[in-house]
């Protein structure tokens, strides 16, 4: 990698020996993927924020950093709502220690946003290069915004944030943006809630591995392209995908898809994804909830109470603008919990089965909570959180 003066002094411990030791991260990636120089960015999103995922030595590792991020950084979310973690059924013993996690971060001037959406925080544009770290994060900024971002690490992204740089390879590069197969789907019309592209994103994502698809057949908006890029990242390493007619490069590149595999999918496999069973337990917002999406909930739970537990997760930020909805949705007897999610918090394991809407949490909520997991509609789950028959709340 050909490095500048002022890098070179940099990694000679000018500027310190925690500014050395995360550029020496990114020169070690970039040596891997054959990078031929470091980058600007524009913003850093860091994954390991909730103690659930990086534990003690995570803390350890965190709290021997000295030096100050460059871009504006935010964490992916934490084990709890930073404010109402008593509720969520948290124990004092992890809120301390979730407590010093994010201290950690303070310290390295990372902004206290815990949320998965960053892009709902401030205008990511076509074109920027990032370092984001959540896989949700990155395929929605690849794909949906046209940004450039690799899917980082925790670490790589921390690194990228101080030193306000990445190497320049994978995704950052326009030549390593074009499709490697086809998703061909069928019924694509009856495809129109976030479980639907959920469920679909889940049986691609097996499929396609990390590789980049081109989805025919489907017109969806931006929050279910958030929906079926998340579980695509989950159930497969899909980072970018196009969606034919749709998606900024997919509208700007022609590309040719001749000698692609072809894969076909449809709403009858979709719907086969989404079998019933009973739940005790309702988790929304999967990935953090856009404005609509609370709406949305708000609209579906008026007048109806909750006859079971039912969380609904979104960034601070986007509930703090969106009080009218946070407080119609909570007259119900729901949650609406920021700062974390049904994945990282430990608050969700208590539960045995949960419904969701979210491929991606489908994808994660056995093995992260050791839970049965249930995918609907949005509809479909608050039908289930409301009906005479479902248990009484905890
Ligand atoms: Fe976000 Fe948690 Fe889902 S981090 S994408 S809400 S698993």
């Amino acid at each position: 990698m050909i490095l500048s003066p002022d890098e070179e002094a940099v990694l000679a411990g000018e500027e310190g020996e925690t500014r050395a030791r995360m550029l020496e991260i990114l020169v070690a990636l970039g040596k891997v993927y054959g990078a031929e120089r470091l980058i600007p960015i524009v913003s850093a999103q860091v994954s390991g924020a909730s103690y659930k995922t990086i534990g003690r030595w995570g803390l350890d590792w965190l709290q021997r950093l000295d030096a100050r991020v460059s871009v504006p950084t935010v964490l992916n979310p934490v084990g709890m709502d930073r404010s109402r973690w008593q509720e969520m059924g948290i124990t004092p013993e992890f809120a301390q220690v979730q407590e010093k996690v994010l201290d950690a971060y303070r310290r390295l001037g990372v902004t206290m946003e815990c949320t998965c959406t960053p892009y709902y925080l401030y205008s990511t544009r076509y074109g920027d290069h990032l370092a984001w770290s959540e896989s949700s994060a990155v395929v929605y900024a690849n794909s949906v915004i046209g940004a450039r971002t690799n899917r980082e690490g925790g670490p790589s992204a921390l690194a990228a944030a101080i030193i306000g740089k990445t190497p320049e390879y994978g995704l950052h590069l326009v030549a390593a943006r074009r499709p490697q197969v086809v998703i061909r789907v069928e019924d694509g019309d009856r495809l129109s809630d976030a479980a639907h592209l959920g469920a679909l994103g889940y049986l691609a994502g097996r499929l396609v591995g990390s590789r980049i698809p081109l989805i025919e057949g489907i017109r969806p908006k931006k929050d279910l392209l958030k929906a079926l890029g998340a579980a695509m990242a989950a159930s497969g390493a899909v980072a970018l995908f196009h969606v034919k007619d749709i998606t900024p490069e997919a509208r700007i590149f022609s590309y040719p898809t001749g000698g692609l595999e072809v894969i076909s999918l449809g709403f009858d496999e979709v719907s086969a994804a989404m079998e019933e069973i009973p739940v005790d337990a309702v988790a929304l917002g999967c990935p953090h909830c856009s404005p609509d999406e609370l709406s949305r909930i708000a609209e579906l739970l008026a007048g109806k109470k909750v006859r079971i537990p039912v969380f609904v997760f979104a960034s601070r930020d986007v509930a703090s603008r969106h009080p009218e909805e946070v407080a119609a949705i909570e007259e119900s007897g729901a949650h609406v919990f920021a700062d974390t999610c049904m994945v990282v918090s430990p608050a969700m394991e208590r539960f045995s089965a949960i419904m969701v809407n979210s491929g991606k949490a489908y994808a994660y909520i056995p093995n992260m909570c050791g839970a049965a997991v249930r995918l609907g509609t949005t509809e479909e789950c608050i039908g289930v959180a409301t009906e005479a028959g479902a248990e009484s709340p905890r």
